[in-house]
């Protein structure tokens, strides 16, 4: 395992804003995130797409139909399959109300011109096809953006992937870098992540009580499970002893832990 560090100005439980304040705003928007930072969350959480010029953009799903809104041959169908010309054409937040009709699908590197070192990253590696270099993007722009140093003394950046494959990939080429590991490994297996990742992201249930938290703490990997949006699933992650945990809610976690 790797030695444990931790974001520099945030005290656990983080507050990890899923897709930013996506309860209340168009979610992976600006409009989402400006409005986490603005609760006061540790975390805003990307999930990562790969257009057909290479681009990485912050979209939950592998296609437009469920979030951009606009003519049909740009904002329909694979992510993959458009340039982020025609990305751009798109409305990513008329779908969730008026108001964000100029909200547009964000790049990650515009994500860094925003926020810069100002706020920490959750980044997820979604679904990576190997041939699309995802990591290597991903850490390119770390680069970039004066971010790679901060993410391994302050875990400034996590990086989080249901793929062991792709945070092996980034772990070969930085293992410093801060990783978790998307889902939900049995007790037994739980410490095997410790041979690159600092900690797990679990779906949150009742499997995820206390003496799965504590294997994971035995083996020096936090838990931070996702999605918790009600006050009394809250109180059981809390209760259970995570360190974290995803929330379209921020202000409703916020709330709920007080002065920390
Ligand atoms: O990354 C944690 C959580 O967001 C995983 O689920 O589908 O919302 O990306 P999903
Ligand atoms: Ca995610």
């Amino acid at each position: 395992a790797q030695a444990q560090s931790g974001p520099e100005a945030a005290a656990a439980p983080l507050v990890v804003a899923h897709r930013g304040a996506s309860g209340t705003r168009p979610e992976h928007t600006f409009a989402s995130y400006d409005h986490a930072i603005e609760l006061g969350a540790d975390y805003i959480e990307q999930d990562l797409q790969v257009t057909s010029d290479g681009v990485l953009v912050d979209m939950h799903d592998g296609t437009l139909n469920r979030t951009t809104r606009g003519d049909a041959a740009n904002c329909t169908g694979a992510v993959n399959t458009k340039t982020l010309a025609q990305i751009k054409t798109c409305s990513a937040g008329s779908w969730f109300g008026a108001e964000y009709v100029n909200e547009k699908v964000p790049t990650l590197e515009e994500l860094f011109q925003r926020y810069g070192n100002t706020v920490n990253y959750y980044i997820e590696t979604k679904q990576p096809d190997p041939a699309d270099h995802m990591e290597e993007k991903l850490l390119a722009l770390l680069d970039k953006y004066n971010l790679r140093t901060a993410s391994i003394n302050n875990w400034q950046v996590l990086i989080q992937s249901f793929s062991a494959d792709s945070l092996k990939t980034v772990h070969a080429m930085d293992p410093r870098l801060p990783l978790i590991f998307l889902g939900n490994p049995s007790l037994a297996t739980i410490p095997s992540y410790a041979d690159y990742a600092v900690g797990l992201g679990p779906s949150f249930g009742s499997s995820i009580n206390a003496n799965w938290v504590n294997t994971a703490h035995a083996s020096c990997l936090d838990v931070h499970p996702y999605t918790i949006n009600t006050v009394a699933n809250m109180q059981a992650a809390l209760a259970a002893g995570v360190d974290g945990m995803f929330t379209n809610f921020s202000d409703l976690l916020i709330g709920l832990l007080g002065d920390r």
